[in-house]
């Protein structure tokens, strides 16, 4: 095996413990792939967790969201509990919409092991939630997030994905946010997954002015929301220099335990449908069909990526 650049170091592993969800957001690849009749909503039972993480390296985070919503799976809190017993993570996380179960379903999950809980916010202006975060009312998640942030003995962190959709609104929701309790808010930029399955892109992404006004905007509010720590997560990718090392650092592990390159592209054809309930992942990834590919994306960045978040700005 002749891995080269970037060779593997794995930092995060993720594992997409459900693939169903509880809203239909319109940026989304299940909302996409399930207008097409191409998703299924599998859950992962603990019991298959439980072979997978036999077979993961210890590593700094274990995520335990893909595409799907984790507090949907019954035995979300057996799957943190195993993996806090595992011992193999500093930190163990997920991404949740705050609106799938109660309160109580969370408290459940983080005092199984959850390190922290972050919370995906894009809006908290109802007719902008309806075009990014479709089925979200945003009282509700006003209200929720509060009474979390007053529950859970653990931090919790909020995640806004902007796009076109929301950019001119950010504001006004970070400003809702900063009502509702002290959180670090980390504003990611939006993924056309449209376009990861080579169809029309859909054209929400932010443009480098648009970025640049983001940016702005993050600098101009942050002394004036006190209760906030905002950061604006990647730079936008530049060159081959600059290229996004996920698929050595970041590994996915699909509802069915197929191991997947990135958390992006979370097809299992690209590595040959190699299960990690059967191989550990790190000899999983020397295998013929991952480690060809891993050394195809080191050479170049290929086709699948455009349309990712993390791809190069061309
Ligand atoms: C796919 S969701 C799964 C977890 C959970 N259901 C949620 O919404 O938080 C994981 C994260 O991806 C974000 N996300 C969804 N679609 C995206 C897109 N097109 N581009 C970038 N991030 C996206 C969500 O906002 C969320 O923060
Ligand atoms: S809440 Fe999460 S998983 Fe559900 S549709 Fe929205 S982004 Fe997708």
């Amino acid at each position: 095996m002749s891995l080269r650049w970037g060779d593997i170091s794995i930092d995060t592993v993720q594992v997409e413990t459900t693939r169903d969800c509880n809203l239909a957001c319109p940026g989304c690849l299940r909302t996409l792939r399930k207008g097409m009749g191409r998703w299924s909503d599998d859950r992962m039972s603990a019991a298959l967790f439980s072979r997978i993480l036999n077979h993961l390296p210890a590593c700094r985070v274990l995520i335990l969201n893909g595409t799907g919503e984790p507090m949907l799976n019954p035995e979300i809190a057996d799957i943190v509990r195993q993996a806090r017993d595992s011992g193999k993570f500093q930190g163990i996380t997920f991404n949740s919409n705050g609106l799938a179960r109660g309160v109580d379903a969370y408290l459940d999950v983080a005092r199984a092991g959850l390190g922290f809980l972050s919370i995906s916010v894009d809006s908290l202006t109802q007719a902008v939630a309806d075009k990014v975060r479709a089925g979200t009312k945003v009282d509700k998640l006003a209200g929720r997030i509060g009474e979390l942030a007053r529950a859970l003995p653990i931090p919790i962190t909020i995640t806004s994905v902007v796009c076109r959709e929301n950019l001119l609104d950010i504001g006004e929701t970070l400003a809702k946010l900063n009502d509702l309790g002290r959180f670090t808010v980390f504003l990611t930029d939006w993924s056309d997954v449209a376009q990861l399955d080579f169809l029309d892109p859909m054209a929400r992404r932010l443009d480098d002015k648009e970025r640049a006004f983001l940016a702005a905007l993050v600098t101009k509010l942050g002394p004036q929301l006190p209760n906030l720590d905002l950061v604006q997560t990647q730079p936008a990718l530049r060159g081959k220099a600059d290229r996004c090392s996920a698929p050595f650092r970041h590994p996915f592990v699909d509802a069915e335990g197929y191991l997947t390159p990135c958390c992006t592209l979370t097809d299992a054809h690209h590595y040959g449908q190699v299960s990690i309930a059967e191989t550990p992942l790190l000899e999983a990834l020397g295998l013929p069909q991952p480690a060809r590919w891993l050394e195809g994306y080191a050479l170049a960045e290929p086709l699948a990526c455009r349309g990712c978040q993390h791809a190069i700005r061309r």
